[in-house]
């Protein structure tokens, strides 16, 4: 097969008016806190149907203070997917509570609903769902059933800025939802994310829990504050957030862009019984993050470590999202889960594959992507 040129399975796309935007802002008065936080939270938290929206460093970040602020600490439980990025569970460790998995729902790929409620106990603090791959978990269903059991429900929409539920985007359905804004995601401020909720309280708190747990106490003097619990350095820059507002302008195109390619991915495999698709529910609109494809083993001579290499080989850097987080050896060792336990992630894992996507790709090379994967499975079928 000959070689083409690198294709990775997702990254940025920077233009010269982003270049322009962050210089402007280097030449300022203010790298780090200044005012291009306070409108890239504003116009983040409009476009998403959220009132109030705290930018921090990572999602990472984002994810830690919307723990912080919803009170998760020693003891408790929260519940979340298997199917995720390690720091929606490793976030809720590292706040002393313990992860409860529910295995996924084969069609989304998201947190199966109808498991969640036997799971949840009188430790239970959280409900935590993901947004896998850009299409939004079952929201109204979750939300709900938090409100019925008293409990928070938190989205992590890493994957999901300008997903579209029931004709709303994500942002402002749950108690508190949490973006990133790394160079993969929907759109990019280099590390970065942000945590939107429509409470005042919440909001409060996660200001001051993002800077250090200082409260200002201006009638003491303009210089004082108090530090009443300790909080953490999560702030994101001023230059960042530069880059994110001149990024924000085109997430329309962006995610027009990724629609677009899944639209053309989708019509090329649909029909090759080796493969399975990724599906979209009828009332979601996903901005598609990643583009994750499904092999039938049992209709390949093949496994997927080696449609992996093969892919690899032809410089085309497919990647793997995610291993359930319950087969880590941490969890394993710590919670005591083991393999078997969530049987549809555990098989979704050992099948698939993220296939590159990303808006800046270019035609030429979404065509080849889909020669390449077609000419291997050819070559391998049963
Ligand atoms: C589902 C999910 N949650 C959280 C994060 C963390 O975001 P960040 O990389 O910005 O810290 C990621 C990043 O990949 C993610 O995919």
């Amino acid at each position: 097969m000959k070689k083409s040129k690198i294709i990775p399975y997702g990254r940025q796309w920077i233009d010269e008016s982003d270049i322009k935007e962050v210089v402007r802002v280097l030449k300022s008065d203010w790298i780090t806190q200044g005012p291009n936080i306070d409108e890239f939270e504003r116009k983040i938290a409009d476009y998403s149907g959220a009132k109030y929206a705290v930018a921090v460093s990572s999602g990472t970040a984002a994810l830690h203070l919307a723990y912080l602020a919803a009170g998760i600490g020693e003891g408790d439980e929260i519940i979340t997917t298997p199917l995720t990025f390690a720091a929606t569970a490793n976030m809720a460790v590292k706040c002393g509570a313990k992860p409860i998995f529910v295995d996924i729902e084969e069609s989304t790929l998201n947190i199966d609903f109808e498991k969640i409620e036997e799971k949840i106990s009188s430790k239970t603090k959280a409900i935590i769902g993901v947004d896998f791959a850009g299409q939004p978990c079952d929201l109204d269903k979750i939300g709900k059933l938090a409100k019925k059991h008293n409990i928070l429900f938190i989205e992590d929409a890493a994957h999901a800025l300008g997903s579209e539920y029931k004709g709303r985007k994500v942002g402002g359905i749950a108690d508190l939802t949490i973006f990133s804004f790394h160079p993969v995601k929907l759109i990019t401020t280099g590390e970065g994310g942000m945590v939107l909720t429509n409470s005042k309280d919440f909001y409060e708190k996660m200001r001051i829990i993002r800077h250090h747990g200082a409260v200002k106490r201006p009638e003491i003097g303009g210089w004082y504050y108090d530090i009443k619990d300790p909080g953490f350095n999560f702030r994101i820059t001023d230059l960042q957030c530069a880059l994110g507002l001149s990024q924000f302008k085109r997430i329309r195109k962006f995610i027009k862009k990724r629609r677009e390619i899944v639209k053309k991915y989708n019509t090329a495999f649909k029909n090759i019984p080796q493969i399975i698709i990724p599906s979209e529910k009828e009332y979601v609109k996903s901005a598609w993050h990643i583009y994750p494809i499904q092999f039938r083993l049992e209709k390949l001579k093949i496994g997927r470590k080696e449609i992996y290499d093969l892919l690899h080989e032809n410089n085309i850097k497919a990647q793997v999202h995610y291993l359930p987080l319950h087969l880590h050896p941490f969890y394993k060792k710590k919670f005591g889960y083991k393999e078997g336990d969530f049987p549809v992630a555990e098989k979704y894992y050992k099948q698939v594959l993220s296939l590159p996507l990303f808006p800046a790709m270019a035609e030429k090379d979404v065509k080849t992507v889909i020669k390449t994967v077609k000419k291997i499975i050819n070559s391998v079928k049963r």
